[in-house]
């Protein structure tokens, strides 16, 4: 179990990357940026389909050392890869199919170039320590504290949601991850103590206090996910064509009562997909009431429709990822909220747990999962932090 305070574990972070910098380049970092990953506590895949999402920054992120270049070489160390070492040019960037992690610096400065051509090279490390693969949006965090670094390094004129668009177009256009807005935004946008409902159509957004009686329960299924990108991108063709026999340009305009009434004329697959994302935008601004208000029955019901919605209807749970939920939900009853987090297929479950019960959930979650499923899970007590950008 991990539960360190938020400022330990981003300070210890700083100190890593600064000695790590030193290391690598013989000269002192001129800066330190940090961006966070997220947990999305309810709204999945309904950012892409122009609709609502509820999620939080994390106390677990991605830590970057820079100094400025007078050339226009990137060079970068990853502390936390197996091959450390990646250099490139701004003038010729090209996809890395040896070093993958380094796409995300490529992609996300040449999304950056389009709109800042002045800038020059840098030299980075990188450390993170947000769980990878794991839906807690490591690469969002690593592209948003890419552009922080830069933004900080070339005293560049960029906002937090200019900087998630960004990071977004570097996993559309490069990446090959057709992914919504949800990750990088939450992961610049962010605030210290809240969640956020963001309406994906204008960008939008509301914070909403997380009560302090509450903790974010993270639980890694530690399922590895595979094929994660086509399943995903799939998932998102669907919903298109969906949208498209309405004639809208995103789901988010189609109400419930005009899906039922067309359901005989969608293929029953892509009717159920439809119907998650339709229900899911309801349950997410449900969920942005009943947290205002303190009203956990409610919380607990939306966030176990959506699982359920997810799984039988979406279709990107796994059973690991279900047996948790079920565990966790015999502890929590109407008292909390748990489903799973994130693009899916795999990866982790969330849960709004009330500080007394924390211990009975992990017991639970310690005895059964290891004993059902063969495999450990990895449980993190989250707190919502600050965005890069706020
Ligand atoms: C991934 C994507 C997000 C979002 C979620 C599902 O995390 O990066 O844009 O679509 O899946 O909600």
């Amino acid at each position: 179990m991990i539960s360190v305070a938020l400022e330990q574990k981003e300070l210890e972070q700083q100190a890593l990357v600064q000695i790590l910098f030193e290391q690598q380049f013989q000269h002192s970092a001129e800066l330190v940026c940090h961006a966070p990953g997220r947990v999305n506590i309810i709204g999945d895949h309904t950012d892409y389909n122009d609709g609502f999402v509820l999620p939080a920054a994390i106390n677990y992120g991605t830590t970057i050392a820079a100094s400025v270049r007078d050339d226009k070489i990137i060079k970068v160390y990853a502390h936390d890869c197996d091959q450390q070492t990646n250099e490139f040019s701004l003038t010729e960037i090209v996809f890395d199919q040896q070093m993958m992690w380094s796409n995300y610096v490529r992609g996300t400065l040449q999304a950056l170039l389009k709109k800042h051509p002045e800038i020059n090279g840098a030299n980075l490390v990188v450390t993170g320590n947000v769980p990878q693969g794991a839906g807690l949006s490591s690469s969002a965090s690593f592209e948003i504290a890419i552009l922080k670094t830069f933004t900080q390094l070339y005293q560049l004129e960029l906002n937090g949601i200019n900087a998630a668009l960004i990071g977004q177009q570097a996993e559309n256009d490069f990446v090959g991850c057709n992914c919504g807005i949800m990750d990088q935004l939450i992961s610049a946008m962010g605030q210290q103590g809240h969640a956020m409902l963001l309406d994906c159509k204008d960008l939008s957004f509301e914070d909403a206090p997380i009560p302090d009686d509450l903790t974010l329960f993270i639980v890694n299924s530690n399922v590895k996910r595979g094929l994660v990108d086509s399943a995903y991108n799939l998932r998102r063709q669907q919903c298109e064509a969906v949208a498209k026999y309405f004639g809208v340009s995103a789901l988010r305009d189609v109400t419930m009562a005009q899906l039922n009434a067309a359901e005989k004329e969608i293929e029953p697959e892509l009717f159920k997909r439809a119907r998650h994302v339709v229900s899911e935008n309801t349950r997410a601004v449900n969920t942005l009431k009943a947290l205002k208000a303190n009203d956990m029955a409610t919380i607990s019901a939306e966030m176990k429709a959506s699982h359920i919605s997810l799984r039988d209807d979406f279709e990107v749970t796994t059973k690991e990822m279900d047996g948790l939920v079920e565990m966790i939900d015999s502890v929590l009853g109407t008292k909390g909220g748990v489903r799973m987090t994130g693009g899916g297929f795999g990866g982790c479950v969330v849960a709004l747990v009330p500080n007394n019960l924390v211990t009975e959930v992990t017991d639970i979650v310690n005895r059964k999962y290891e004993q059902e499923f063969g495999l450990t899970a990895s449980i993190y007590h989250c707190t919502a932090s600050q965005g890069a950008f706020r």
